[in-house]
């Protein structure tokens, strides 16, 4: 950590949306009359039936109850594509930039944005498809993607994302979960010269799900092998005699846009449900302003959308304003180390959106990479998903950035729908490391862990929890409205929980910590230690796991597995081999354990309670310090353990 700090330059703040004094005008505003803050800035998309009520939320245990905008009408595909088609129909909506650098990038206007989704929209009509049924899309970083997601709320559907790198088995938990209508797929997924076979995986998905689930296949590759009819439909063909226009839908404000998975601590990941109106009013208000985006920049988040990020910056709160938004379909070292900055260079992007573990891997492989691109178009720079080192900053500021750019880390969820701690860049001075502020409408409060206090002091410590709602909230868990409650509103009564620890320290700036609950996040991603472990012991020569993070230097924290074999099986390296393979067929290769230590028993209480801060403590290198043991069942266990850690400095 470094107190170092970065003012904007008067430069910069003197032609940005906001300077230092108006954020502190425009966030004392929206936190003491919330109603007439977002009452104004509600306006900034197009209503069908404005509103007169602008907010209506409750977060009283076992009555959690959030509403925005609630008796407004309006269509989301409406605001992010024909408002933008009727006053500058040529201008770029999209530029979509393939795996394969030799392969042309595509600039698609809001004009042809218009008419690729009236398309798919009028396609999945066709289907049977309509207002409040569900549609999963499983579909590489193209176009189509956008597309399907808009089409979807085009005519009122509500989207499921499912990541491309996830499993079968996890694309066909997913489907039946939100008892999906429809599944659009592609044949196959480019990325990093390598195909994942989409279409293939999906067949294996819908094996065991609900009959009746029809599949659209958009043509990526042409590598298409299996074909059933009557189940799977061509979607370039249905496209080409589609009709060009379809008329939005008329939603209600809070109609839900769409279902994300994401993992938790505990269970099957659960489906964050979000709202048409304040999801879309925040993503795109959080866009302008936390990117400082400008008419005709362009602007380029390097997220999948399969991850909420490409929701909310790839996809709506881009295209909400008007903007130019690229969409890469693959990876930062393909062809070589130099992709993302041959890209840059290539589209003249203005605002750099990317994760710190990318940063840190591209770090590694040398600052030629990068000064042999002009960067010079480059405004911002941002990252987001997980704490950045301050190395990687430094890094980033002045290689990448070449000491110009600020740099806004952005701390959000799933399930806050957008940015809710941040630097605006003309407005606050940065420290490498802390994600500074809140956003408009936003009151973060450090709760002391046990007692749930609130500390009131300017620095503090301990879990970081939300004071009232802000208009991209997440509204429920698909299908388990208690689950929702349970999750968020249980243990700190009258607060979000977010999951995350802080400190604050004197300035009022917000350091994350990293995660207080049984989330891990791997490059990025998050993952829940429950979800692998239960893969783990789906194998039949598995008897007990326990997973745990530990320091990882590229991916942030790695993942290491603690496995207890069954009676008689013997521990091959062979075994180790197949058990990775297990949990990458099982969930998907982001999930596959880094490390795996064989375990003849783990530390438990005498009640049975697996002790994993010993667990982590191991994994950690870090065994001087563990703490208790005294409660342990057999403490002997541990030094077992410790003796065959896997992670040794
Ligand atoms: C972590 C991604 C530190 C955090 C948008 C959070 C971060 C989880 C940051 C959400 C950041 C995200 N600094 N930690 N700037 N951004 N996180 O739902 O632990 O995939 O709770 O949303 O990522 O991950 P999710």
């Amino acid at each position: 950590m470094s107190d170092k700090t970065y003012p904007p330059s008067a430069e910069f703040a003197a032609n940005a949306h906001a300077d230092a004094a108006t954020y502190e005008a425009m966030y004392t505003a929206s936190v003491t009359d919330p109603e007439a803050f977002w009452g104004e800035h509600g306006k900034r998309i197009d209503w069908i039936k404005p509103y007169t009520k602008v907010k209506n939320t409750r977060y009283d245990f076992g009555d959690v109850d959030i509403k925005w905008y609630e008796d407004g009408t309006l269509n989301v595909s409406a605001n992010c594509i024909d408002r933008h088609a009727a006053a500058t129909p040529d201008k770029t909506a999209i530029i979509f930039e393939p795996d394969e650098p030799t392969e042309p990038a595509r600039h698609i206007s809001y004009r042809e944005l218009l008419e690729q989704t009236s398309r798919m929209a009028n396609v999945l009509k066709g289907l049977g498809v309509g207002k409040g049924d569900r549609v999963v899309l499983y579909l590489p970083m193209i176009p189509e993607a956008a597309y399907a997601m808009l089409a979807c709320a085009r005519i009122g559907a509500v989207h499921s994302i499912v990541f491309a790198g996830f499993s079968p088995d996890a694309l066909g938990a997913r489907i039946n979960g939100c008892n999906a209508k429809v599944v659009i797929t592609a044949d196959e997924a480019p990325r990093g010269g390598r195909k994942t076979p989409l279409k293939t995986n999906t067949d294996k998905a819908l094996l065991h799900g609900n009959d009746g689930v029809k599949c659209l296949v958009v043509k990526r590759t042409g590598g298409q092998t299996t074909w059933i009819d009557g189940r799977d439909f061509d979607y370039n063909a249905l496209a080409a005699e589609a009709s060009t226009y379809c008329t939005p839908a008329e939603m209600n404000a809070e109609d839900p846009l769409f279902i994300l998975y994401t993992s938790g601590s505990t269970g099957q990941p659960k489906g964050v449900v979000h709202s048409s109106g304040g999801y879309l009013v925040f993503a795109a208000m959080t866009h302008q302003y936390t990117f400082d985006y400008h008419d005709n920049d362009v602007f380029w988040c390097t997220a999948d959308v399969g991850w909420v990020t490409g929701h909310s910056y790839i996809v709506y709160g881009p295209l909400a304003n008007g903007a130019t938004t690229l969409m890469f379909e693959g990876v930062p070292t393909y062809p070589d180390a130099g992709r993302f900055w041959a890209v840059c260079e290539k589209h003249k992007v203005n605002q750099f959106y990317t994760a710190p573990t990318a940063l840190r891997a591209l770090m590694g492989q040398g600052n030629e990479w990068v000064v042999k691109y002009d960067l010079s178009s480059l405004k911002l720079l941002g990252t987001v998903g997980e704490p950045i080192n301050p190395e990687a900053w430094n890094w980033y500021n002045d290689v990448v950035g070449g000491g110009r750019c600020p740099i806004v880390d952005t701390w959000w969820q799933t399930e806050t729908g957008g940015h809710l701690l941040t630097p605006l860049p003309g407005a606050t001075a940065t420290k490498p490391g802390s994600a500074t502020r809140p956003f408009f409408g936003v009151q973060p409060v450090v709760l002391e862990p046990t007692t749930g206090e609130e500390i009131t002091d300017t620095a503090a410590e301990g879990v970081l929890c939300l004071r009232d709602s802000w208009p991209g909230q997440m509204r429920t868990v698909w299908g388990d409205h208690e689950r929702f409650m349970k999750t968020y509103f249980s243990d700190y009564k009258g607060y979000y929980f977010t999951g995350d620890g802080c400190r604050r320290d004197a300035d009022g700036y917000y350091w994350i910590t990293g995660r207080v609950d049984d989330v891990i996040n791997v490059s990025g991603h998050r993952m829940g230690t429950a979800e692998v472990e239960s893969a783990l012991v789906a194998h039949e020569t598995v008897a007990e796991a326990a997973v745990v993070g530990y320091p990882h230097d590229v991916k942030g924290q790695g993942i290491y597995a603690y496995v207890t074999l069954m009676a008689g099986v013997e521990a091959t390296e062979e075994l180790r081999k197949e058990l990775e393979k297990w949990v990458r067929t099982e969930i998907g290769p982001i999930a596959k354990p880094d490390l795996i230590q064989w375990a003849p028993g783990l530390p438990k209480t005498r009640s049975g309670k697996i002790m994993r801060r010993i667990l982590r403590k191991i994994a950690e290198d870090d065994f001087g310090a563990l703490g208790d043991t005294s409660t342990l069942a057999d403490p002997s266990v541990v030094d077992d353990l410790i003796e065959n850690r896997m992670n040794r400095a």
